[in-house]
């Protein structure tokens, strides 16, 4: 097939600009069951903009949320991409921080402000009016192409896994385009190599059988949020090592190439410092905040509570307490074997006087993949002609559970194309997208399609 060749100048009005302010005004907070219709209705939009722009859409129910399949026109004999997404978004509290409400987006010096405007909804959209434009213009795209996506990925994508299971054969592709990570700075293009893995866990502390008097009691009952306290400060070491037996035992440590060429991007310790606002940056010893972030395990603890939470005081014991945690994971370590190993560590150090209840919860492995490999390198030139610069090569912190099922189940690897900026705020108040990346995402969209073509001539 003749190569198109695409202007690589980003397209000076954003016409898909209004469709994406649409699609964000749908408040698709997954984990929240009151949001319920919300989500199924974002759902609806987005398929109906799918089959307006020529796309064959079928929207699948599933126990949860939606999930939608939506293809463009098949041309036998080309490879197939599939280009995977999520339509939810996390929830917006704190409501107060935020300056605009969260679901009317405002778009103020070249950014959208509105939650989900980068996580996920300004990055799926670049490459449907990517699809779409290129659709549009050619009457054709150069290669098979459809879209998954999902309403599931904030809360662990639980039912897309068995979904992708059943449908194995309709979603048969060659390769996954993802854009739902990081650059490593305004206008630096990057192809992320390796996300790590994710296990969550949930400590409930149960002590007496109602919240007590705390002048009656106290003193001879133990506090569960005492217990609460001291399980968490049990987890780290001096070093800020988890404590957990085991914990480190299959963790692949980070490549020497790595570390060098990591130290030359241009994101350095106070970066992370000003970005997020702390007094000074703290963790694992012996590592920079990107090795930190990217390349070491973590436990960290999302959510801790139990008594009185309102305002003034209330002298109580209260009955129960609760840790949330997540752990992070690298290549090398087993999210059920740290879930196994985390219980154990959790109730040999709880005392006999509370009882305690542990659940797992979603979990997924970290995924490596090889930038060198013919479909890396196609990613890196649709992303170096998009920004017109070479990409870094990363890999990052946050997880994208389903990536690793593409591989398990389809037997395919996922480019990871992000278009999210250090300082996007995605799951934090006042989420912004700059409206050049949903521009040069768009692009970058059809430069990815023209270049896997390009491979099989
Ligand atoms: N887009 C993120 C994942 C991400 C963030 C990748 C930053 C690379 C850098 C995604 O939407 C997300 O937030 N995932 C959740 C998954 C979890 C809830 C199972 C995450 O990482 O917390
Ligand atoms: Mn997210």
């Amino acid at each position: 097939m003749a190569m198109r060749t695409l202007k690589t100048e980003p397209p000076v009005a954003p016409s898909a600009l209004p469709d994406l302010l649409d699609f964000i005004r749908h408040p698709s907070i997954s984990t929240d069951p009151a949001r319920k219709t919300e989500v199924a209705a974002c759902a609806e939009w987005l398929a109906t903009y799918l089959r307006q722009g020529g796309l064959e859409t079928k929207v699948h129910p599933t126990p949860g949320h939606p999930i939608i399949v939506s293809r463009a026109p098949i041309k036998p004999g080309r490879p197939t991409l599939m280009i995977y997404g999520h339509y939810d978004v996390q929830p917006v509290d704190p409501i107060e921080l935020w300056d605009n409400d969260p679901f009317e987006p405002i778009v103020r010096d070249g950014f959208i402000i509105a939650r989900g405007a980068t996580d996920n909804k300004g990055q799926i959209m670049a490459h449907i009016r990517g699809v779409i434009d290129d659709l549009t213009e050619h009457g054709e795209l150069p290669l098979n192409v459809f879209f998954l996506i999902e309403g599931e990925e904030e809360i662990g994508s639980a039912n897309l896994v068995p979904f992708l299971r059943e449908y194995k054969k309709e979603l048969a592709c060659d390769v996954v385009a993802v854009s739902d990570t990081g650059m490593v700075a305004p206008r630096v293009p990057t192809f992320t190599y390796g996300l790590r893995g994710i296990a969550a866990l949930e400590v409930k502390i149960h002590g007496p059988a109602m919240d007590l008097h705390s002048g009656m009691f106290g003193g001879a009952i133990l506090n569960p949020a005492t217990v609460a306290g001291r399980l968490v400060a049990a987890l780290h070491d001096d070093c800020e090592r988890v404590r957990i037996p085991g914990f480190y035992d299959d963790v692949i440590p980070l490549a020497d190439w790595e570390r060098e060429s990591w130290a030359r991007l241009p994101i350095t310790d106070d970066d992370y410092l000003k970005m997020t606002g702390a007094p000074s940056l703290h963790g694992e010893k012996g590592y920079s905040a990107l090795e930190r972030i990217a390349g070491r395990p973590t436990a960290e603890v999302n959510g801790i509570g139990g008594g009185y939470q309102g305002a003034g005081t209330k002298t109580v014991i209260p009955s129960e307490a609760f840790v949330k945690l997540t752990f992070r994971l690298v290549p090398g370590q087993c999210p059920e074997k740290i879930l196994r190993a985390a219980e154990t560590f959790f109730r040999d150090n709880a005392p006999l006087a509370v009882r305690v209840v542990i659940e797992p919860g979603h979990s997924a492995p970290a995924y490596l993949t090889d930038p060198q490999s013919g479909f890396g390198r196609a990613a890196c030139r649709a992303l170096e002609r998009a920004w017109e610069r070479p990409p870094a090569l990363i890999r990052e912190g946050g997880s994208i559970p389903v990536v690793q099922s593409f591989k398990e189940i389809l037997g395919v690897d996922t480019l990871l194309l992000g278009l999210a900026l250090p300082d996007c705020r995605a799951h934090s108040p006042n989420e912004t997208f700059p409206v050049e990346n949903f521009q040069r995402g768009i692009l970058m969209s059809r430069l990815l399609m023209e270049e896997i073509a390009a491979m099989v001539g």
